[in-house]
């Protein structure tokens, strides 16, 4: 969605050396001048409203579909330049953090704007750790899904029941109770993750277990056997899994952030909000496109098949896409695929080699060649290396969007509470260009 606008004003001055921040502008339909400021890069819209043929006219509008250069909002969490393939979180460098951090500290600097000292974050993850369970009739409810469901729809749907079961969470507009459905969103969504996972293999459930940490947590819950004594998730898998979260936990106004924003903004409770989020994630060129890139592997089959495919996708014209490259805000690098590449031969000196990451690595280098690819300024993205470290921890591919939806909760989180406290937001509520009939005379059935 829209880039991030540089916060500092501007300093170079024009050619006449008189600098203002403003934009001046010309109505060539009317001859009239405006002068429209500009702060951080950017004007408002509404100062567009000003600009009319005669005063009957409703003003001028800007058309922007997709938000391809629009500012939806002020926000002090993520950073993001493009081009230069950087991303912070609080001003921070995500591979510093993805170094030293773990993923529940993360999410306290998403959410708090600073990392916690030892104090904050023992009483951060305490409060989370005990926030695990869920309440036995939402199991009863998980129950009641199909063998076969894919575990994004049982997560939405689940996420969604929980405003049922937390009435509480209406009370929008009160800190204490903000804080209280923060802890039960980031503690309880691995929970109804895994129970989706052991829902669809037929597997009981398995209760979370406070001396784990959230990810082991996690892997404790998707893979314990009942009846296996012991069982502790390997140390290199449970490091992995926390960098990955770290990685998807906050991406500004993306298509989910903005869908949390957008119903949030509308002031429903925060669980439906993270539903709705969690549904536009879901989507194939969102973080569905995890999912997609693991059958497109399969699909592909061996690199032998490489070339092929990538003609395929060239002659395609935008029908076939190859999955887990381009991005909208990128266009040089992806910082993120570039931590989990370096960190998938690690993962894999404890699982094995993934079969399917030589064909990928062909792909890339392929693609990094291809006039095509290269004019488009397409490049792997967060999507295209995770799944190969999924499956090779052994998650299922159906379940790999979960896995980005856990983390990105803390994200939606922090940007749902920045949308509450900022006093220019209102309820979202774009324009559109109307291209329908004018009024017509209604005419009965039998005249149609
Ligand atoms: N494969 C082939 N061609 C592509 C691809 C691709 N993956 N992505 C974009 N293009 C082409 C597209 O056909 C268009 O070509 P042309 O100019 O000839 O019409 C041009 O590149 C620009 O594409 P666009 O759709 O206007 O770009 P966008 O900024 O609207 O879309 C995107 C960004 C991520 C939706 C898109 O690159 C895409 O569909 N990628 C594959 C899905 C994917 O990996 N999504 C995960 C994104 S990262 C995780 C997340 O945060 O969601």
């Amino acid at each position: 969605m829209a880039t991030s606008t540089t916060l500092a004003p501007e300093k170079s001055p024009t050619a006449s050396g008189d600098r203002r921040d403003a934009l001046s502008i010309t109505d060539q339909r009317t001859g009239k001048s405006y002068e429209v400021p500009i702060a951080d890069g950017t004007i408002r819209a509404m100062d567009l409203r000003q600009i009319k043929t005669d005063p009957a006219d409703f003003g001028l509008m800007s058309y922007d579909p997709a938000y391809m250069n629009t500012a939806s909002c002020k926000s002090r969490i993520t950073y993001i330049d493009g081009d230069k393939g950087i991303l912070r979180y609080r001003g921070y460098d995500i591979a510093q953090l993805a170094e030293n951090c773990s993923y529940l500290e993360v999410a306290y600097l998403l959410l708090y704007g600073s990392l916690p000292n030892r104090q904050q974050h023992d009483e951060w993850v305490h409060n989370i750790t005990y926030h695990t369970m869920i309440h036995e009739s939402l199991k009863k409810l998980m129950d009641t899904f199909n063998y076969d469901a894919h575990p994004m729809g049982m997560l939405i749907a689940t996420i969604a029941a929980m405003s049922t079961f937390y009435p509480d969470g209406r009370n929008i507009h009160d800190p204490v109770s903000r804080t209280k459905q923060t802890y039960r969103m980031i503690a309880k969504i691995p929970t109804l993750a895994a129970f989706a996972y052991r829902h669809s293999m037929g597997m009981p459930y398995v209760y979370p277990d406070n001396d784990l940490s959230y990810s082991e947590n996690f892997l404790n819950m998707l893979f314990k056997m009942p009846a296996a004594r012991g069982y502790r998730p390997n140390p290199a898998l449970v490091k992995a899994l926390d960098v990955l979260f770290i990685l998807h936990a906050d991406h500004e106004q993306n298509c989910g952030t903005a869908v949390m924003r957008s119903i949030g903004s509308a002031h429903a409770d925060p669980y439906v909000a993270v539903a709705g989020a969690a549904a536009a994630l879901y989507g194939p060129l969102h973080g569905g496109a995890n999912e997609e890139v693991l059958k497109m592997l399969a699909e592909i089959g061996s690199v032998a098949r490489v070339p092929a495919f990538i003609k395929e996708v060239k002659e395609g014209k935008g029908e076939k896409r190859l999955m887990g490259f381009g991005h909208r805000v990128y266009k040089n690098f992806d910082p993120r695929a570039t931590i989990i590449k370096r960190m998938a031969d690690e993962v894999f000196s404890v699982t094995g080699r993934n079969p399917l990451l030589d064909i990928a690595l062909e792909l890339e280098r392929i693609a990094l060649q291809d006039d095509y690819f290269v004019k488009r300024k397409l490049y792997p993205n967060v999507d295209f290396y995770s799944g190969l470290i999924y499956q090779a921890i052994q998650i299922p591919t159906a379940a790999f969007t979960v896995l980005f939806a856990i983390p990105r909760v803390s994200g939606w989180i922090a940007q749902w509470q920045e949308l509450l406290q900022d006093p220019e937001q209102k309820i979202a509520r774009p324009r559109q260009i109307y291209l329908g009939e004018g009024e017509r005379a209604f005419v009965p059935m039998d005249k149609r």
